[in-house]
């Protein structure tokens, strides 16, 4: 009798290979099937269905109101697409600081309801006990460090995280920790390049950076941003691939005028 393989061609364990071969990483967010369907296709390698969800999907200010539901929403209807790519959920605020056995709770669900590969969840020594305990239960841990948009009215702006020296040594130690905990990956968001090239070089594990330079071992971006669908975001870490807002917004001026006229539909386009 065979069984069918449901696990990702892409693994944790592929991407430190990746790691140890010098190969970069490339990762992008997703948050529906389709947007995951043509990710995958093109061949990207880990797809992270963020919750910046609460920021592009529904017009949030912060990602603070994402609750449990919507991520597994969000994340059950990426994984219906992806076949390939390896997928990472994040956790929302106030589902994992509390205590660790809420947020094992959390990821649990995570996983089962979404058939998500991994999670990600925000901070370092901070919540080492939840991270602790989701590992425990077999569950892969991506950390993230530096600019942690759960915390903003901690920081109280979006600019550069550990420029000084003494957040610098505690985002290192905290990566330390993190990696020495077992998680497989630490996305670094908008620190230095310096300071994110150091910390992917005492690493055994994957950095991937946004905003944190070319010396992490892997990019990530919000798809929304570097397609040019939001086009009012523009940090000096973004590169643009696309101006869909102005492509999709002559398409729906065509189509308006179209349907105005009477040219659409025309004879070949009716039964
Ligand atoms: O939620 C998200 O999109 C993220 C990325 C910015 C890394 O966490």
């Amino acid at each position: 009798m065979s069984t069918e393989s449901t696990m990702r061609a892409v693994t944790t364990y592929r991407l430190l290979e990746m790691k140890n071969k010098g190969e970069k990483i490339s990762m992008l967010t997703a948050y529906d099937y389709s947007m995951g369907r043509i990710l995958d296709e093109a061949g990207i390698d880990v797809i992270l269905v963020g919750d910046s969800a609460a920021n592009v999907m529904a017009g949030h200010e912060t990602t603070v109101p994402m609750t449990l539901d919507h991520m597994i929403y969000h994340g059950r209807s990426v994984t219906r697409a992806v076949t390939r790519a390896l997928v990472v959920v994040d956790l929302p605020f106030g589902t994992y600081q509390g205590n660790s056995i809420e947020a094992l709770a959390s990821a649990i669900r995570i996983m089962k309801e979404t058939e998500a590969d991994a999670i990600k969840l925000e901070g370092g020594v901070e919540v080492i006990e939840s991270v602790d305990r989701i590992l425990s239960a077999g569950i892969p841990v991506m950390g993230h460090l530096g600019l942690t948009p759960q915390s903003i009215h901690k920081f109280g702006t979006y600019n550069v995280r550990a420029k000084q020296e003494e957040e610098a040594a505690k985002l290192i130690s905290d990566a330390h920790l993190l990696q020495e905990a077992g998680c497989f990956a630490i996305v670094l968001e908008k620190i230095p390049a310096s300071l994110g090239t150091r910390v992917a070089s005492e690493l055994s594990i994957p950095t991937i950076g946004i905003g944190a330079g070319g010396g992490v071992d892997g990019q990530v971006l919000v798809i929304h941003d570097m397609l040019g669908i939001n086009n009012e975001f523009s940090p000096r870490f973004l590169r643009r691939y696309a101006d869909l807002c102005g492509t999709m917004k002559g398409a729906f001026e065509n189509y308006i005028a179209d349907v105005k006229s009477g040219d659409f539909p025309n004879e070949k386009e009716q039964y």
